[in-house]
């Protein structure tokens, strides 16, 4: 059960370089095996997710090594069209983002067939909102519960291009159209209700795509098939989710001081910022540059003396959809009501987050409402100790890590290995910044 005990109080003072970003991590994996030629990535985030996309890659005959100080991975691409037919099915792990993101990649590889899994968490989440605009492009995938859960089965066809209209923003289903589309006849235009993270175009432009962005607020995006990718090189910038941790923390216990270097700041993902500046918390953004066509950045956050309760809606939870459970934490030490709505795709995480959030902060004394798209919660009572439960889900590991330092009294937490999905060295960052 990985059981682990945590101890209220301290401060968190010193640097912290977050893992590479785990969105980033997958697409240079996915994108690297169908170049051509050699390429090599840098920051590549070592966790159980990519390990998961690597894995199922190398089933498919793609030549991934560490180079042998591990600071390297270098990927031998097979080409667009290169990928085998594997011996046995995939496992995409609890990774949705494996699954999603195959599926687009092997629904155009003819002749060809795939069995995609995964554990339980995975096995039980809604995989249709992908099989069915690839089936628009005649892709050809079933599954379990009519083809909404895995195992998925897939048959290698021969695609054609469509306009797709996303009913969410999500750039998992964006990102899976997108690859499917580079081996379609003609061109595909994805069109999304809100801007979903964009490291698929980002990325995909440097293998040396055609990708246009075009529409009202650049929310339609043509990839037209036809140039092939070349290897390259890439660098992965630290995963402003997993930051994000350290970033409320940092803003709430009292004497900490944390410097998180080498940041993402990639304008889709910085939501959190905007809620922090929102909230009125001591942020200090520096030494702001560009690698490998992201913006990265360092930040020092040290504690507010009253941070202000917030409010977010739809518009902005695709800029921070993964740092809700902790921005939970975060509500319950805000003076007032903090109000977090338009986030019904919470549910269909690793967990049902606005559940499991619930759930787990009402054991810790929390007067927190849980609503059918968010989160309702009065702040300034504090928390106190209690025995919690990841109940499998990293994010919720991590966030309730940050709520038992901050809690009056200690905590245990049962399945707290979960963490190391994302954030490997969650637990040994945080024993060293604690003070
Ligand atoms: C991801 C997209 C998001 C996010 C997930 C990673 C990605 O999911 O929650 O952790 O890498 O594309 P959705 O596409 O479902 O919003």
């Amino acid at each position: 059960m990985y059981l682990r005990e945590i101890k209220s109080g301290g401060s968190l003072i010193g640097s912290v370089k977050v893992p590479g970003d785990k969105s980033i991590s997958h697409r240079s994996l996915l994108f690297g095996s169908i170049a051509e030629g050699e390429t090599t990535i840098e920051g590549l985030l070592p966790a159980e997710d990519p390990i998961s996309t690597a894995n199922c890659l190398k089933a498919m005959g793609v030549k991934i090594q560490l180079t042998t100080d591990n600071k390297i991975v270098k990927i031998q691409g097979v080409g667009l069209d290169g990928l085998k037919e594997p011996n046995d099915v995939l496992n995409c792990g609890n990774s949705g983002t494996t699954m999603r993101l195959l599926l687009g990649l092997l629904v155009g590889k003819q002749d060809r067939h795939f069995v995609l899994t995964g554990d339980e968490s995975l096995n039980h989440r809604p995989m249709k909102r992908v099989g069915h605009p690839l089936k628009m492009m005649g892709a050809k995938v079933s599954g379990r519960c009519n083809g909404d859960f895995a195992p998925l089965s897939v048959v290698g066809a021969q695609l054609h291009g469509a306009v797709i209209g996303t009913p969410v923003a999500s750039a998992q289903i964006k990102s899976a159209i997108l690859l499917a589309a580079l081996t379609a006849q003609g061109s595909t235009t994805v069109i999304e209700p809100a801007n979903s993270r964009d490291h698929t175009e980002r990325m995909l432009k440097a293998f040396g795509a055609n990708v246009q962005i075009s529409g009202e607020l650049g929310r339609h995006i043509t990839l037209r098939p036809g140039h092939k990718l070349s290897g390259t090189q890439i660098v992965v910038p630290g995963d402003i989710s997993s930051a994000s941790f350290w970033l409320i923390a940092g803003s709430l216990i009292p004497g900490s001081d944390i410097t998180i270097e080498n940041i993402g700041l990639n304008p889709t993902r910085t939501g959190i910022l905007d809620v922090l500046k929102q909230m009125e918390a001591n942020i200090e953004l520096f030494n702001k540059r560009e690698v490998a066509g992201e913006p990265l950045g360092d930040i020092r956050v040290v504690p507010s003396k009253q941070l202000k309760p917030f409010y977010i809606d739809t518009e902005i939870i695709p800029r921070l959809v993964d740092e809700v459970p902790i921005l939970a934490v975060a509500a319950c030490f805000c003076n007032g009501t903090s109000q977090i709505t338009g986030a019904s795709e919470l549910r269909i995480k690793e967990t049902d987050r606005l559940s499991v959030m619930t759930r787990q902060l009402t054991k810790m004394g929390a007067i927190i409402q849980e609503n059918p798209d968010g989160l309702t919660i009065q702040g300034g009572k504090g928390l106190t100790g209690a025995t919690l439960d990841s109940e499998t889900d990293h994010r919720v590991a991590m966030s309730l890590a940050i709520a038992s330092i901050l809690a009056k009294g200690d905590s245990t937490m049962a399945r707290s290995n979960a963490a190391s999905v994302s954030y490997p060295e969650f637990w040994s960052d945080l024993e060293r910044l604690r003070k």
